[in-house]
């Protein structure tokens, strides 16, 4: 079931190199086909384990043991863990592979507001540390490693992580160690997250990483849009990532895909690649819609982004990286954006700076190339762009087409230390890149068949 949107991201690569398909018929969205076949033969509810949904019982045994238990069925096609409704107070547990974890629509996972049920775990190779502080970082509430096959999925019941308290945390100095996400999965391949509503994160909600093969469908994901680092899904060094139809409001940037931070990012060199981001709604007021960045010292590469929409939002697409990040984003398409009422539209900052000590090589220079931006409409926008490289380091291939944003400020684009080219954008657009776009420009794009993918349905291949 997963070969499809293998096959899907590895035609369309073919596409993108070489053009024309062998053969194509349209149908629905493959992710969503890949994601309904899977039946369990055997599945248990977490009452049969003890576990009491009362909000106020500890339920983290009730988890460990069922899980445990499940495990036996791992060779025998897998298990479901079915969680009821009721409120399911606990601490962070872990999965394993061949499992499903299935919500009620009334069912809600709360976690602890107590640090020590979030157990210590080491800091990612790729980042050399805690994201926040040095050392260790909180496990995330539900957790996984090194596994195949998972599904975590309800019929949009609630993971709930009371983040508050961590909040609070963060902003009275009182953490010890970096703060937890909600889901993280690491060295993880055929993953699904689906049908889901994520609450208040105590980090970032959703962190594949070092992962393949991971579908992201249907979720809502909500924090207040004041509360810390609540990034929502967050790719990171991973690759064959899906992520559709997801509304998401939170206080960081609602997707940003990663791949290690400086020169712990460089040595594990684990890119994030062939990444397909479609149907996002969302609101973020300090951050960014869709972020690359600023941790991609791994590389970012063959990201496809499409029918976008942000409202009442700081930025709407941005590319951050600094001097001593290394690595490169290239091969970026983002189309069919609208956005409304936002401060900056698009924003590529060379400068972000933000390193994990002083061992990193300031010498270690970033390459952004090939990035193509098509089909932005926006209403009430402060500023259209910012395009800042880096001095000595020029983002180039930049190419910008079909835009039209209705832009309040007297100096609609600030460009500097980029190249490219642009058809059609209004305002007009800044020096550097006020070459028309032509054959020649070899500005990243799809072929014309993927271009009636891009308008709304997805292919299926035969
Ligand atoms: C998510 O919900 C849709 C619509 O109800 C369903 O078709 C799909 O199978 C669900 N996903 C999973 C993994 O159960
Ligand atoms: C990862 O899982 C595979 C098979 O499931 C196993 O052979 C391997 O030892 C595991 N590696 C680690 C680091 O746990
Ligand atoms: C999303 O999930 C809800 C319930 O969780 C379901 O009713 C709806 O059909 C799903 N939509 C899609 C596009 O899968
Ligand atoms: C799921 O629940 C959230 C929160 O209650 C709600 O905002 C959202 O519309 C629901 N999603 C679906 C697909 O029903
Ligand atoms: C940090 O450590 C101190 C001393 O052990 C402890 O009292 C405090 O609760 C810890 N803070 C958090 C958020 O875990
Ligand atoms: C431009 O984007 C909008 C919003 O996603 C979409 O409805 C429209 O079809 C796109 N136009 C083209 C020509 O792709």
């Amino acid at each position: 079931m997963f070969l499809y949107c293998r096959q899907l991201v590895a035609l369309v690569l073919e596409l993108l190199l070489f053009g024309e398909p062998p053969g194509l018929v349209s149908g629905s969205s493959l992710c969503r086909e890949t994601s309904s076949l899977i039946v369990r033969p055997h599945s248990v509810s977490i009452t049969e384990f003890g576990a009491v949904g009362d909000g106020v019982t500890m339920n983290t045994k009730a988890f460990e043991n069922a899980i445990f238990y499940l495990n036996s069925f791992a060779d025998k096609g897998g298990a479901q863990l079915f969680v009821p409704e009721g409120r399911w107070l606990t601490g962070s547990f872990m999965l394993i592979s061949h499992l499903t974890l299935r919500l009620d629509k009334d069912a809600q996972i709360l976690g602890s507001t107590k640090s020590d049920h979030w157990p210590v775990i080491d800091p990612l190779p790729s980042y050399g540390r805690g994201r926040e502080l040095p050392g260790g970082r909180h496990r995330s509430l539900i957790f996984g490693r090194n596994l195949t096959d998972v599904i975590i999925t309800g019929d949009n019941g609630t993971i709930d992580g009371q983040g508050s308290v961590w909040w609070n945390w963060f902003r009275t100095e009182t953490l010890n160690y970096t703060r937890p996400h909600l889901v993280e999965l690491i060295d993880s391949t055929d993953v699904i997250i689906s049908n889901l509503t994520f609450l208040n994160s105590p980090f970032w909600n959703i962190h594949p990483v070092y992962c393949s093969k991971v579908i992201i469908q249907n979720l809502t994901i909500i924090a207040p849009l004041d509360s810390p680092n609540t990034d929502g899904i967050d790719p990171d060094s991973s690759d064959d990532v899906c992520i559709e139809d997801c509304y998401i409001t939170t206080g960081d940037d609602l997707i940003a895909i990663k791949s290690g931070w400086d020169e712990y990012g460089i040595s594990y060199a684990h890119p994030s690649t062939n990444i397909i981001i479609h149907r996002l709604v969302g609101q973020t007021t300090s951050s960014s819609g869709i972020a690359i960045g600023s941790e991609m010292s791994g590389g970012v590469s063959q990201v496809h982004i499409e029918d976008i929409h942000f409202f009442n939002s700081n930025r709407g697409i941005s590319i951050k990286t600094s001097r001593g990040r290394g690595g490169y984003v290239r091969n970026i398409l983002i189309t069919g954006v609208i956005l409304s009422n936002l401060k900056v539209a698009i924003k590529f900052n060379g400068n972000y700076g933000e390193h994990p000590d002083e061992s990193y090589d300031p010498n270690a220079l970033p390459i952004i190339e090939k990035i193509s931006i098509q089909n932005v409409t926006g209403e009430n926008i402060k500023v259209a762009g910012l395009l800042e490289g880096i001095e000595g380091d020029t983002f180039k291939q930049i190419c910008l087409s079909d835009i039209n944003l209705d832009v309040s400020s007297k100096s609609p684009w600030t460009c500097s230390n980029i190249e490219g080219f642009s058809d059609k954008v209004s305002p007009d657009i800044c020096e550097p890149l006020k070459s028309k776009i032509n054959p020649e420009s070899k500005c990243y794009r799809l072929s014309n068949h993927l271009r009636s993918i891009s308008q709304g349905t997805w292919m299926e291949f035969l």
